[in-house]
């Protein structure tokens, strides 16, 4: 008789069961957003949107920090304030969402895509020292899912190649490393608040930075290149008196009512954080007992650590099944259609990173060649994509603790009931499966 619920079986949590949802606001955002709405401040540099520039750059322990309209964008004004620009390369990890790659060649320069560790999925800084060129002028490390590389080695490679260290922090706010915030260690970070993100505003974007002079840039370069002004001083700055001559940019700016769900967030963020940590070490310790599952790496110097997503990694040497296969029997046994799925496709073959699309980009023959991502072998994000890896949204582990030992109870069941899993082809596979996302 069959096991597995994709096969007819009975599943391991019934179709009425709910679990935590994402995005969350309470009563008080609420009012603060109809506040807004009754006064004449609805743009950019209003007091709520410096009040939680302020506190949350505080809270990250940086020095500087400012809102901007998106992640994406926040990467590209990174760049813009450091000076980045035509032929310049910039390693970036091939495993990300595409606009840390995008963002590269929309200033021209030319993103170099590194591979990953296999237990992190995170810089592989072997391979980055590999790729340093004379014409290399920044990294992007990008803390992806609820992982980070050695970010102390990486910082000694920065300074002995004298290359400006960008973090792309738009998968862990609320992390810290050796008690440091993520997006305080480089010279700037970039943050995203798009909607699926642990802190939110439906869309939205922050920088951090260390210098005095890298704000008044990364204010310039936000607001269509007037020099910064706020009424009342932030961060203790005054207007800067040096800076008389504008600097070319456009509209990259962020309005108050978003500042009000962001303000919400943060005060909400650390508990959440804590709670996803403590469900993800449990989680993993649970899943470390089960044959053929592996989990991440989580290195010592961590002290938090906040996840965009969960993830963990199949042998599928002793599996012999791939993630693909794997995913559509565990999101059946939970009933969660599309929850748990394969990471990121990696940018040298995915279906949203095609930067010789856009005739702008065809600076020239060398640059067109060399912004060709197909070029670059990348084994390990592969192997993690095609096969071994698994991911789920880091709202799965905001239910409580005994929901940690369903999820393991699943995919316990699935590991037992392998060979059922084995048998069923692909093509039938795919319409079982479709029929529970209906
Ligand atoms: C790693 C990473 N960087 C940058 C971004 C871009 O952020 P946004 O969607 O706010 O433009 C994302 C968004 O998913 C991301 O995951």
């Amino acid at each position: 008789m069959a096991k597995l619920a994709l096969n007819g079986g009975k599943a391991v949590c019934g179709k009425k069961r709910t679990w935590a949802s994402w995005p969350i606001s309470d009563a008080k955002d609420a009012q603060l957003v109809a506040k807004i709405t009754k006064t004449n401040r609805w743009s950019y540099d209003g007091p709520v949107e410096w009040e939680f520039a302020e506190k949350f750059t505080a809270y990250q322990k940086a020095k500087y920090g400012l809102c901007c309209a998106n992640g994406t964008v926040g990467i590209q004004l990174a760049l813009e304030a450091l000076g980045i620009s035509a032929y310049d390369e910039v390693l970036v990890p091939v495993m990300t969402w595409q606009a840390t790659a995008a963002a590269c060649v929309d200033v021209n320069a030319v993103p170099v895509l590194v591979d990953i560790e296999p237990d992190t999925w995170n810089l592989d800084l072997d391979a980055v020292e590999a790729a340093i060129t004379p014409r290399t002028r920044a990294i992007i490390v990008v803390h992806l899912y609820g992982c980070m590389t050695d970010l102390t080695r990486l910082q000694k490679i920065c300074r002995k190649h004298k290359l400006f260290l960008i973090e792309d922090c738009a998968h862990q706010h609320g992390a810290f490393w050796k008690d440091k915030g993520v997006g305080s260690i480089g010279d700037v970070s970039s943050w995203s608040f798009q909607e699926s993100k642990v802190l939110s505003s439906g869309e939205g974007g922050f920088n951090m930075c260390k210098t005095k002079d890298l704000f008044y840039k990364l204010y310039s370069l936000r607001n269509c290149g007037r020099p910064y002004e706020a009424a009342p001083p932030v961060f203790g700055l005054n207007k800067p008196a040096n800076m008389t001559t504008t600097l070319q940019s456009g509209n990259y700016r962020l309005t108050e009512w978003q500042a009000a769900l962001l303000l919400g967030g943060l005060e909400r963020l650390d508990d959440q954080v804590k709670l996803r940590d403590s469900n993800a070490m449990f989680l993993n310790a649970l899943l470390e007992d089960i044959p053929g599952i592996l989990p991440m790496r989580r290195r010592t110097e961590v002290t938090q650590q906040s996840y965009f997503n969960f993830a963990f990694r199949l042998d599928t040497k002793e599996l012999k099944v791939n993630n693909l296969q794997f995913c559509a029997a565990l999101n059946t046994e939970l009933n969660m259609p599309d929850q748990f799925e394969p990471p990121y496709e990696p940018l040298n073959n995915c279906g949203l990173f095609k930067p010789r699309t856009k005739t702008r980009h065809n600076l020239s023959k060398a640059y067109w060649k060399a912004i060709d991502p197909s070029r670059f072998k990348t084994p390990v994000a592969k192997e993690a994509h095609e096969n071994s890896g698994v991911v789920a949204h880091h709202q799965i582990l905001m239910n409580r603790p005994e929901d940690m030992e369903l999820f393991a109870k699943a995919v316990k069941k699935v590991v037992d009931n392998i060979e059922e899993l084995r048998a069923i082809k692909p093509a039938a596979l795919r319409k079982k499966y479709q029929a529970l996302a209906r």
